[in-house]
């Protein structure tokens, strides 16, 4: 047990460092928190668009099934067998009437009742299962399992507040203006940072970095501190949501590209050959062309002009401090610290951050498809 951390008298404002790095400190917030009264993104509606249809993700580092049942919803159970505690699906996603141990032939069905045991009879008269052995009482832990429109997410905490509160008004009004069209899927992409999860949560409410770091955005003029904006809270205080509205900038250009001189983000002699591909469509109605949200604890939803994209992520290895951004699936296989064979390489388009875009939105030409096909091209590169 190590000493106790001494909070700095300024509060909030002063994080000490082990907060990152403490192997128990990370072990109680999977209890508390990933594995506590919190709902956690697990999936997008329309990747499971058929009953059979799974994926494979995680609570924390909890593994999870996520089905669509025979009934035409989606249920979530954890991904170990209630026999011997084997992963029940091995792969990331598939179609099955079925969920089937491989180890020794459990069967349960898509909802994570058990269904069926092998020789739970016995062989001629021998050996099997029992007369108290129920299948019933044998079946999947089970998450429950809510939607925020095509948003699916899941908690094991029967503590954990109804969804729709638990997000709040304030940020709910924030996702349903980008997601409020059924989202088309894209692909995929996953990037692995070697950082404690919470460093990835706030990064993403630091408004400071955005237009000093990303050259995108201030070189092609999409975001600048000098645009208006503002960051909303959830009531509760756990979420939030930032926006720029690009179109009412405070300054004028000459201004603004002034104020920006000197700051290495501005590229001055790099400019698109064809500026149009950064043409925005009037979406939503209201000005706002940048807009990045986050849930805690494992949710982030950006709008960027007419691309959005839900991405989620968590954990820490002991030692070293890793955060897996796998659509909410933190593996400790693919930590490459761990496994040369990985390191360094662009995980493949199975991993989970999705790049979706609104249908209406979906030609070719989008941004969000050029971008894609950017990322495609990379995909298994090892840089
Ligand atoms: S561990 Fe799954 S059937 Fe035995
Ligand atoms: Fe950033």
């Amino acid at each position: 047990m190590q000493q106790e951390i001494k909070w700095p008298a300024e509060g909030n404002a002063r994080v000490p460092y082990r907060m990152f790095s403490d192997p128990e400190i990370y072990r109680a917030e999977l209890a508390r928190i990933f594995l506590g009264p919190t709902w956690q993104y697990l999936a997008l509606a329309g990747e499971l668009p058929q009953p059979g249809d799974y994926l494979t993700t995680f609570l924390g580092e909890t593994p999870v099934i996520v089905t669509r049942g025979q009934d035409g919803e989606i249920h979530a159970m954890v991904n170990r067998c209630a026999h011997r505690g084997n992963l029940v699906c091995l792969k990331r996603r598939g179609h099955a009437d079925n969920l089937t141990c491989v180890y020794h032939a459990w069967r349960y069905d898509l909802e994570g009742n058990l269904d069926s045991v092998a020789f739970r009879r016995g062989i001629a008269g021998k050996g099997g299962m029992p007369a108290s052995f129920h299948l019933e009482e044998h079946g999947l832990k089970k998450l429950r399992v809510d939607r925020f429109g095509e948003l699916v997410f899941g908690t094991l905490s029967p503590e954990a507040p109804p969804l729709a509160n638990y997000i709040g008004n304030q940020i709910g009004s924030r996702i349903h203006r980008v997601m409020h069209g059924k989202p088309k899927i894209l692909g995929t992409t996953s990037q692995i940072l070697h950082n404690n999860w919470k460093l990835y949560f706030e990064n993403v409410r630091d408004t400071y970095h955005a237009t000093l770091l990303h050259a995108f955005f201030t070189t092609f003029r999409i975001s600048r501190l000098t645009s208006e904006g503002g960051v909303d809270i959830a009531e509760n205080g756990a979420h939030h949501a930032s926006y720029t509205r690009n179109k009412v900038d405070r300054v004028d250009q000459a201004t603004s590209d002034q104020l920006y001189a000197g700051i290495p983000s501005l590229r001055e002699n790099f400019r698109l050959g064809d500026p149009g591909f950064l043409t925005m469509a009037e979406e939503f109605g209201d000005d706002t062309t940048t807009q990045i949200l986050s849930l805690f604890p494992n949710f982030v939803l950006q709008q960027i002009q007419n691309s959005i994209r839900p991405a989620a992520g968590a954990g820490q290895s002991g030692r070293s401090r890793r955060l897996c951004l796998d659509g909410g699936r933190c593996r400790r296989q693919f930590h490459p610290a761990r496994d040369p064979r990985l390191r360094g390489r662009v995980l493949g388009p199975r991993n989970g951050w999705f790049r979706a875009r609104l249908r209406s939105q979906s030609d070719d030409r989008s941004l969000g498809a050029r971008l894609l096909a950017r990322l495609s091209a990379l995909d298994g590169v090892v840089t």
